[in-house]
């Protein structure tokens, strides 16, 4: 499409302001009057008229009028003189108190009667009034005013008149900008120019896109700024993923990543998982072919070693194994990680067992795959977060401390802990918090310390306390008191839930 082409297509509402003021510049709200367009279409027609200068705006300071509330009643019942004239018309005299059937008060009907009397209009004679002409100058004008001002905000009318309006507080003055529109002679020769059977489409339609080689589109317009919605915000859960890292880097914690593709070795083996655990089922395990043989040598056979035969430290720690033979194949197999504690595994290895004297706090707060169909409870892939802390002395009670201390800043006060079972921890502890809304105890984590065996093949001595959840449904189902917890994520959600929900009602749920 030429440009050429463009310079003189005009849509229909363009068309239609260029036309209503070819003959003379016109206000915004004359044009109103002259066309069937309100204000706002013909200022952006006018504006865009502007940008390829066919008219000219200028701005300039107009008195716009308006109607008081005494105002708006007399442009339904007429002004008050008018109402006199014609009920006296259709007697020959009346008296006073007759008309008290017009319904003005006091100060309006001596009004209207001084000002008819002093125009000759009307003759009161032993308290009787009656008609003398039939009109008084002025009066119905004044009607038409009302009407005028009513419609427009201003009146054609002599300034006198208005002003008498506005000293009888019919009328007021309401000072305004108004903008002027005058066509250029380019605009002149647009309009004359004007082919109305092509005159330019500006909104895409199925048909106009079926018809596009025979219409003329409005040029895309990259100034214009369209309106930004102001409830833009982080999704609830990358909310709840953002506060935790603050919790946990506020507790000194430093945070670890991993690659979410990861080997069974790391996954499984280093925890003492047995080869044939069930959680390694593929209606578990999310398998995605390959391999991954990125573990050294020598610390997987120090992993089959304790895997097969146990260990014992020059502590009391002594253990047998499972007595079944590794199978390194299930070591290197490529899956999807199925929980943190695989990235954990990882930071052991890279970072704690090479700096033994060093106490150690990390956290991860990543996304983690299991095998499973997503129902109101599940979803394939969800975040873990997950801390472990190591250094001298570590017991159950600093593990239980940390997990309050968490629990407590992100709103969670009440904790019980209650023994359970994991492959790689021992004691192990399942987390526990009072649900106010449930009115119960719900489930909210699982943790322990990390068995010697897990540590032995890195050389390990000291305890590794730790703990990990999944944060989604902890979230939706029991923070939020969702009852699905694919309400919070598309195609299930809700926009004007995720745009409501406040921090209040995330951490509000134990009161
Ligand atoms: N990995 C465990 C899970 O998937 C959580 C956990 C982490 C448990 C650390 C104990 C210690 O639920």
């Amino acid at each position: 499409m030429s440009t050429e082409n463009m310079a003189g297509a005009l849509n229909k509402n363009e068309l239609t302001v260029l036309s209503a003021i070819s003959k003379a510049p016109a206000y915004v709200s004359e044009i109103m009057l002259r066309t069937t367009l309100n204000r706002d279409t013909i200022f952006n027609c006018a504006r865009r008229l502007m940008d390829r200068n066919l008219v000219r705006i200028t701005a300039d300071a107009k008195v716009v009028y308006s109607l008081t509330e005494l105002g708006k009643k007399y442009l339904k019942t007429g002004l008050p003189e008018k109402m006199l004239i014609e009920y006296l018309g259709k007697k020959k005299s009346t008296e006073y108190a007759e008309l008290a059937a017009l319904n003005l008060n006091q100060g309006e009907l001596s009004a209207a009667i001084g000002f008819l009397k002093k125009a000759g209009v009307i003759a009161v004679s032993n308290g009787k009034f009656s008609l003398i002409k039939n009109s008084a100058n002025g009066i119905y004008t004044k009607d038409v005013v009302l009407s005028e001002i009513y419609k427009n905000g201003y009146s054609s009318a002599a300034d006198r008149d208005i002003d008498d309006l506005i000293r009888r507080k019919i009328v007021e003055k309401v000072e305004n900008v108004n903008e002027k529109i005058e066509i250029t002679a380019l605009g002149i020769a647009a309009l004359k120019d004007n082919d109305t059977e092509r005159t330019m489409v500006d909104k895409l339609t199925p048909d106009s896109i079926k018809n596009w080689k025979n219409l003329i589109f409005r040029e895309y317009s990259l100034d214009t700024v369209p309106p930004i919605p102001i409830s833009g915000r982080k999704h609830i859960v990358k909310k709840f993923v953002s506060d935790i890292q603050d919790a946990m880097v506020a507790m000194g914690f430093a945070e670890m990543k991993s690659d979410y593709a990861e080997s069974g070795f790391w996954n499984f083996d280093v925890m003492m998982f047995r080869q044939d655990h069930p959680d390694r089922d593929i209606q578990d395990t999310v398998y995605i072919g390959g391999e991954k043989a990125d573990v050294d040598k020598t610390l997987r056979s120090k992993v089959k070693e304790v895997y097969e035969h146990g260990f014992s430290n020059d502590k009391t720690d002594t253990s047998i194994g499972y007595g079944t033979e590794f199978d390194e194949e299930k070591s290197r197999v490529l899956i999807m990680r199925g929980h943190t504690t695989a990235t954990t595994f990882r930071y052991i290895d890279k970072y704690i067992s090479k700096n033994k004297e060093t106490p150690a706090k990390y956290f991860s707060v990543s996304k983690v795959f299991r095998n499973e169909t997503p129902d109101a409870t599940h979803t394939p892939e969800f975040y873990q977060i997950e801390g472990i802390v190591y250094g001298d002395g570590l017991n159950v009670s600093h593990l239980i401390g940390y997990i309050k201390e968490f629990y407590r800043r992100i709103g969670i006060d009440k904790i019980r802990l209650k023994p359970t079972y994991n492959p790689y921890t021992e004691p192990s502890l399942e987390i526990q918090a009072f649900n106010t809304k449930l009115n119960r105890w719900v489930e909210v984590g699982n943790s322990g310390v990390f068995r010697p065996e897990t540590l032995a093949p890195f050389g390990i001595t000291k305890h590794i306390v730790a703990w990990g959840f999944g944060l989604d449904r902890m979230l939706a189902l029991q923070m939020l008191g969702l009852r699905d917890i694919r309400e919070i994520y598309a195609p299930f959600s809700d926009i004007d839930l995720l745009r409501n929900i406040e921090s209040a009602r995330l951490y509000g749920w134990l009161e």
